[in-house]
Formats: C-alpha cells, structure tokens, sequence
C-alpha cells in the first residue's frame, strides 16, 4: 500500500489563510507518533525539550544534534501524514550559515523531517534567508525562547509588544513558514497572529494564535514534576502505567499471572 500523503510546508502555511486552526504536537519515539499522526494531528515537533521529558535533564541545553537526528529518524518513519518538524539543538543556529545549513542539511537528509526549527528572532533573520535559500524550510521560535534560560534568568512570560512584533516581522520576512510564539500575553500574540502572513503556533500564547503546540508528555499527564500553567492535561497516563505495574507487581507475586491462557501445551 503508498503511504498516504504528507502534508506540505506551502499546505502548512496556506492553512492561515483558509482559517484551518493548525494543532502540534511533541514526539520523540515511533509509538507516539504513530498514535498522534492517526490521531490527525497536523504537525509533530521533534522538541528538544526531549532533553527534559526523555533525557531528564534540567533544562533544553546539553541535547546534541546526534540525539536530535536519532530520535527524528524514529519519529519520521512513523509519521504518514503530519508535517514532521526537527529541533536544531543549542546553539547550533548560532554558529554561522554555513554550520547552520551543515547541521539542519543533516538532519533533513537523514530523517523523514520537512523542516527545522530555531529560536530566535531578527539576530537570526540571515541564518533563516540562508537555510530557506538551500531549500530547508524554518519553523521560526519567537517569544520565551527556553535556550535562553540563563541569559533570561528563569522562563518568564515575554511582554514586550513592540520588540515581538519587531521579531515576528523579521522571521517572517527572511522566510520562515511559520513560527511558535511562547508564553505571549493573548493581546499581543493576537495581535501578531493579525500582522504577519505566516501561521502563528501558540504556546502559553492565547487562543487567538493560528495554531496551538504542546509537549505530548505534559499533556498525557506523563511529566514528574513541574507542569507550566499553559499545559491542559487530557489524559493520566502517569497514573495509568503504575497502577498497571502494581497489579502486574502483585499478579507475579500470588501466582496469578501467567495464566494458562498465557502458556503453551
Ligand atoms: O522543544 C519543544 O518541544 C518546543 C515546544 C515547546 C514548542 O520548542
């Protein structure tokens, strides 16, 4: 059977001006993309916030383009009909065009991925001209960029309308195709979402973006410890596995399983 066909980066963008509301997702691994692409899920973001939900490291910083790459060509041979989008890891968009074209180039020739994409906003508008003009398409990542982390002091909710709207114009124009905005107040991701032609995909940013994204483990409920406040939960998945594995646990322990339905005679 053809696999079914993949959505586009031109069908990605065209979604804004067809008023189609565009949802994201996280995915690190084969299983979980494959359930979210059946799901019918636009666009699946390898993040590298798998260095925090997989790795369980403190922050987004010491993930490695090799780990990025590895978990992408898992996550791309999965995916049938989502836009498959690649982090580029710290810092690696900030080491000049030609190292950034080297390691995005990488990354999209060895998975399934589409495009990458990076924090930054107008510094980073000529590595974004340059990765467009050899053919990689840029999500762009304006507003709390979680890179920052140590440069910002903690991540904080982004307030400064005028130098946002200065980044999303800047992004847009060097030829991103769309661009996640974090940790927005509404009023000024909205009225971002009205000024710039390419899809706006909200993070902490208020329903009146043209799209939303979340990380699939917060919103499973599978993440020990701090959940952000823009993070719904629509599932207890954590709570599902230990009460599996304790009735599993117990089932050993007073001979219950295997059954002999579970043998061979
Ligand atoms: O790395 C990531 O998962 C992200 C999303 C939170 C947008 O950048």
């Amino acid at each position: 059977m053809p696999r079914p066909k993949r959505i586009t980066v031109p069908e990605f963008t065209a979604f804004k001006q067809a008023g189609h509301k565009i949802s994201v997702l996280t995915a690190y691994d084969y299983p979980t993309a494959r359930l979210l692409d059946e799901a019918g899920v636009e666009g699946i973001l390898v993040g590298d916030t798998l260095s925090m939900v997989v790795q369980g490291r403190e922050n987004t910083l010491p993930v490695t383009v090799e780990e990025m790459i590895y978990h992408a060509e898992m996550v791309g041979r999965a995916v049938d009909r989502a836009l498959v989008v690649v982090d580029m890891p710290f810092p690696s968009n900030y080491l000049g065009r030609y190292k950034a074209i080297e390691t995005a180039g990488e990354m999209l020739k060895r998975t399934r991925a589409q495009a990458v994409k990076l924090e930054g906003g107008s510094e980073q508008a000529e590595t974004i001209r340059a990765l467009t003009c050899a053919g990689i398409p840029v999500m762009a990542h304006c507003g709390l960029r979680p890179q920052s982390v140590h440069q910002l002091g903690g991540y904080r909710v982004q307030r400064d309308g005028d130098h946002l709207l200065e980044d999303a114009r800047a992004v847009s124009e060097a030829g991103a195709f769309a661009m996640v905005l974090e940790c927005v107040p509404r009023d000024i991701a909205a009225d971002i979402t009205s000024k710039v032609p390419i899809p706006t995909i909200g993070i902490g940013a208020g329903p009146d973006c043209d799209g939303q994204v979340l990380v699939v483990n917060d919103m499973l409920g599978l993440t020990s410890g701090h959940v952000p406040k823009f993070a719904k939960q629509y599932a207890n998945l954590k709570q599902d596995i230990v009460d599996a594995a304790t009735r599993y646990r117990d089932e050993v322990r007073d001979g219950t399983f295997p059954g002999d339905e579970h043998g061979y005679k």
